[in-house]
């Protein structure tokens, strides 16, 4: 099906307004979106710098595969064109601070146009006023492209593989989850700590992010996992990178026997597994780790132990009501935990449940006093209530002479 004819093409006035805005002041994003023969096709234009050049950065997504590429203006203005002649049934969206441009093409060739205006007075970027209704992909803020190769999320040609798609979203939106907790100003060193690091995907791009594209120097990843083998995995990856001993290493052991360095910046663990999450959390604390991130994943540790009777019984004669209220509790006392060892933690939803069900959060900063009496309180209460004393509280509240119960 090739509808392309005369009729298809913009009328000039709007096909130069698009030009102009494209490569104007306050440009934050095209989309041109189509289906051709039951395939979606998607194409995005947005401004990047990269190493202080200003360049435009391309994804073309044809059905699950995508491809992102930086362009130069030059290239970029051969790009737009071609965004511009394509014909058929589609709909472009521009974003820039003067505000929305949406046309949408129907199949017979007429282009219906809506605008929106910007979101404040200031004409302030969108991004920042958040009606750019796609997520942000930090992976496209920098050069990602060897990154993905090196961690097998891309094949050789930079396609993102089909079966890795799920991944490079789930970094994207580790990414995204991290930004809020990161310092504004760049710090003079950094150092994360990636608890059950697996192959080190995120480990590699967290590392990757703030030195490419935040500028950030002294960003040292420690990877730690039991299992050997994604343990050299992860150290190859790290090698292809180029990256040295100062940026990444990795340990192929219990995260609770791991040499942990003092005091760092971030910890995080993701999907880590069962009381891993909370040996995770532990070492932190023990270490003073300045921000956590955390999201649980396969917890067994209160299914058989929750005994709370009365009117509770009736929830936990189901087994998938007794697991999810378990996970839910676990999730409580490691937040609370965290609160009465001073941290100020936030409980959220990660990724969409569609993409996973483990999609639960916690967030925590350091900085709130210790020992906080209310927090002693309500903890204690919810652990007499259930009659429990969870891994994470017998190991932090204990030798913080604030027993478990
Ligand atoms: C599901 S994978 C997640 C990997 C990575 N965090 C990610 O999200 O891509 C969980 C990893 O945690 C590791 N793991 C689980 N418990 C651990 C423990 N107690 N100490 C060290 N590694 C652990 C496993 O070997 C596995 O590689």
């Amino acid at each position: 099906m090739d509808e392309r004819d005369e009729n298809d093409r913009l009328p000039e006035a709007l096909a130069e307004e698009i030009r102009r805005r494209v490569f104007g002041e306050g440009f934050i994003r095209l989309t041109q979106g189509l289906t051709r023969d039951g395939v979606a096709f998607r194409i995005s234009l947005r401004p990047v710098r990269i190493k202080g050049e200003a360049l435009f950065q391309a994804e073309m997504r044809d059905g699950a595969k995508a491809r992102t590429r930086n362009l130069t203006e030059g290239a970029a203005r051969k790009g737009l064109e071609e965004i511009l002649a394509q014909g058929g049934k589609r709909e472009l969206h521009l974003v820039t601070a003067e505000g929305d441009l949406h046309v949408r093409v129907t199949r017979k060739g007429r282009p219906l146009v809506s605008r929106g205006r910007p979101k404040d007075a200031g004409g302030r970027p969108a991004q920042a006023q958040g009606h750019d209704r796609e997520k942000r992909q930090p992976l496209t803020d920098f050069d990602a492209g060897a990154l993905l190769r090196a961690v097998g999320i891309a094949a050789e040609d930079g396609t993102i593989r089909a079966s890795m798609r799920g991944k490079y979203d789930q970094v994207n939106a580790l990414l995204r989850a991290v930004e809020p907790l990161l310092p504004e100003a760049a710090p003079e060193a950094f150092t994360v700590v990636d608890c059950g690091c697996g192959k080190a995907y995120l480990t590699l791009a967290l590392q990757r992010f703030l030195t490419l594209a935040k500028g950030w120097r002294g960003v040292r990843v420690v990877g730690i996992d039991r299992n050997a083998e994604v343990v050299e995995a992860a150290r190859r990856a790290a090698v292809a990178l180029g990256l040295g001993e100062g940026e990444a290493t990795f340990q192929a052991c219990e995260i609770a026997e791991a040499e942990w360095p003092r005091r760092p910046d971030l910890v995080m663990s993701l999907h880590a597994g069962d009381t891993a999450t909370d040996d995770a959390l532990v070492a932190a604390v023990r270490t003073g780790a300045e921000r956590i991130l955390c999201v649980p994943c396969c917890q067994h540790e209160l299914h058989h132990a929750l005994v709370g009777g009365g009117a509770m019984r009736a929830v936990l004669r189901h087994g998938i009501l007794r697991e999810r209220l378990a996970d839910l509790l676990t999730d409580t006392f490691r937040a609370q935990v965290l609160r009465i060892r001073g941290y100020r933690a936030r409980v959220m939803e990660f990724v969409s449940p569609e993409a996973t069900g483990r999609n639960v959060l916690i967030r925590a900063e350091r900085g709130v006093r210790p020992g906080l009496g209310e927090a002693v309180a309500e903890y204690r209460e919810l652990a007499a209530f259930w009659g429990v004393r969870p891994y994470i509280a017998a190991a932090l509240l204990d030798e913080a002479g604030e027993p478990a119960r």
